[in-house]
């Protein structure tokens, strides 16, 4: 998921893509589960969920700001206040996913937990748009 890949448009938005569409349907089998009351179920997809943001979205995050960042601000330095606003964009995401944990290791209420993921599929999703309209056409 790092190097040339992050730098070609149609691979990155592939990417992108993927990875969102695994977490949006992982999200709506979450909220079943909640609905029918298969609390041991929920409880373990849950992790399983936060497993595959952090795996698929968040290292994917860390990995653009650590190498396709860098070089498109060096190679367009009138580049920088947008990489700042999708780097801003990633913190959101990993500021939600921590709160999330905070609340299922504290067992609090899961409908609470439920709105958050929703909250990161939509961050998300502009996230990704706005990626591959700034910064993969240049
Ligand atoms: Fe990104
Ligand atoms: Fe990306």
């Amino acid at each position: 998921m790092s190097g040339p890949a992050l730098r070609q448009l149609d691979a990155h938005r592939s990417i992108h893509e993927a990875a969102y569409g695994q977490v949006k349907d992982m999200t709506e089998v979450l909220k079943r589960l909640y609905r029918e009351e298969r609390l041991e179920e929920a409880k373990q997809a849950e992790l399983i969920l936060i497993e595959h943001w952090r795996d698929h979205i968040i290292s994917h995050a860390t990995s653009e700001e650590e190498g396709l960042y860098q070089d498109i601000k060096q190679a367009y330095p009138d580049m920088a206040d947008t990489i700042t606003q999708l780097t801003r964009d990633h913190d959101l995401l990993r500021k939600i996913l921590a709160r999330i944990e905070e609340s299922l290791s504290a067992d609090q209420q899961a409908e609470e937990r439920l709105m958050m993921y929703d909250s990161l599929l939509v961050v998300n999703w502009h996230h990704s748009r706005d990626e591959e309209h700034y910064l993969l056409n240049l």
